[in-house]
């Protein structure tokens, strides 16, 4: 299934940290499939000149994911953009403690890494909650990380903040779902963006190596899956994490 096969005709979705990455290719796929699209992040120039790229049906809102009350009037917002929301990204995440060893990661950067990555799903989810419900067909999607599932060392804020989404999609998707609201995590592996740029040519071998399909992931292995979650045909999966990441970790 490719991405331009699942048909988001009028969906209204927020993708969180959108203006590059795996956000970016999110927000193309949406458009692609006739979805309404807010993005949201902190590299505003980025976003803007995406949103203008990409056209009329794609709106930017600043957000910072740190700042509780932004993300508040911020999902508000983006509901009100478009007259509802039927969808929720929540991809906007931070790295920080990528190839050190656990003792060299300072607490600052813990709690900034759980701040971005951990408080702001939540806090966007709860915001959210109202006008998903309203929709019917409520979706959030949450964007966690293969490197939860395999034990990815030297990269220990990140990968803890990642099983915490996991974790929290789970419960999430109990306390939703009398709302019609699913919520799903998806667990990507290491995908070629220039967020990945730093990562050092071992890593990349590794992955490359442990999966099944055996070759380097880019942003639109992830999209279609993604797409799929938010759509109105998902209605009963839900609580799950789908690792999309060619094999590499098996469920
Ligand atoms: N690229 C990979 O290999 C990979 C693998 C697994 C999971 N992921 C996950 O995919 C998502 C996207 O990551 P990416 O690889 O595209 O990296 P990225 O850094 O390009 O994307 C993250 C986005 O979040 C934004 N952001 C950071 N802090 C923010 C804040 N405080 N408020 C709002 N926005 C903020 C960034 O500006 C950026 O646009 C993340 O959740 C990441 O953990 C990525």
């Amino acid at each position: 299934m490719s991405a331009s096969e699942i048909n988001l005709h009028d969906r209204r979705v927020l993708v969180t940290g959108g203006a590059r990455g795996l956000g970016e290719a999110f927000a193309r796929a949406l458009v692609q499939s006739g979805a309404r699209v807010v993005i949201s992040d902190v590299l505003h120039e980025r976003g803007q000149a995406l949103a203008a790229e990409l056209g009329p049906c794609v709106h930017y809102l600043p957000m910072d994911m740190c700042d509780t009350q932004a993300v508040q009037t911020g999902v508000d917002a983006a509901a009100h953009h478009w007259g509802g929301l039927d969808g929720l990204v929540n991809n906007a995440a931070i790295t920080n403690s990528g190839g050190k060893d656990m003792h060299e990661i300072s607490v600052d950067t813990w709690d900034q890494v759980m701040a971005v990555n951990v408080r702001g799903p939540w806090l966007a989810s709860v915001a959210a909650q109202k006008h998903l419900a309203a929709s019917g067909s409520g979706r959030i999607v949450n964007v966690a990380s293969d490197t939860a599932l395999w034990g990815a060392p030297r990269l220990m804020a990140y990968v803890a903040s990642k099983g915490a989404v996991m974790s929290m999609t789970r419960s999430m998707a109990r306390e939703l779902g009398p709302q019609g609201i699913t919520v799903n995590a998806i667990a990507p592996g290491l995908t070629l963006v220039e967020a990945t740029a730093y990562v050092p040519e071992a890593r990349h071998q590794y992955y490359q190596q442990g999966r099944a399909i055996s070759r380097a992931q880019v942003p639109d292995d992830v999209t279609a899956t993604v797409l799929f979650l938010l759509s109105r045909g998902s209605g009963y999966v839900t609580g799950q994490v789908l690792p999309v990441n060619g094999g590499f970790v098996m469920n």
